[in-house]
């Protein structure tokens, strides 16, 4: 069942979302929730989606770069963004740690602020501790892409969004997003903008 996608200004999605109990994560109605996230993430075209954007202030979030994602990319704007496909992850009750200094800056966008991109800079690096929907505890180290996904979606659990980390003078819609930045770097898009 496709879920509805609460966008900016609801409040559950300025809330710190609470952790689930080993209760919670054995019962069917966590994997339902679970399989209608992911179906929610697919029919709306995300990389990611966190329960409280389906209106529910719970530590669970989903991911997956679809290869048929990546198809509108160069290989260079992939090389670039370190990015290439991960499979559908379940986390829940995460904890992150910040593995590397470097920050990267691109352009990343959310199914709560529909139609609209800004420059956000992540680390390169992250270590994400997790349980899975089994319950079992996983650790993953991702880097760029994923890295900056998992940030994201971590991020809206603690009730952050993408917007209190933006570079300010970048917000666009997407379309212009495709006008006036399609091709440039990072750094000519900053400067232009001033
Ligand atoms: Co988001």
């Amino acid at each position: 069942m496709r879920l509805k996608i609460v966008q900016a200004g609801e409040l559950v999605l300025r809330q710190s979302a609470r952790p689930l109990t080993n209760a919670e994560i054995g019962n069917s109605d966590l994997q339902r929730l679970i399989h209608d996230m992911r179906e929610t993430m697919h029919d709306a075209a995300g990389v990611g989606l966190a329960a409280p954007q389906v209106g529910l202030p719970i530590q669970l979030a989903v991911l997956e770069d679809r290869p048929e994602g990546l198809a509108d990319l160069t290989s260079q704007q992939l090389k670039e963004r370190e990015r290439s496909a991960v499979p559908f992850q379940v986390i829940i009750n995460p904890t992150i740690t910040y593995s590397s200094e470097e920050r990267i800056e691109f352009f990343e966008g959310c199914l709560s602020l529909a139609g609209f991109a800004a420059i956000v800079p992540r680390s390169r690096m992250v270590r994400v501790d997790f349980l899975n929907q089994d319950g079992q505890r996983c650790s993953v180290e991702a880097q760029g892409w994923h890295a900056r996904i998992l940030q994201h979606e971590i991020d809206h659990l603690q009730g952050t969004l993408y917007i209190d980390r933006m570079r300010s003078r970048s917000f666009a819609s997407l379309e212009n997003v495709t006008r006036h930045w399609k091709g440039l770097t990072t750094a000519d898009i900053l400067s232009k903008l001033g």
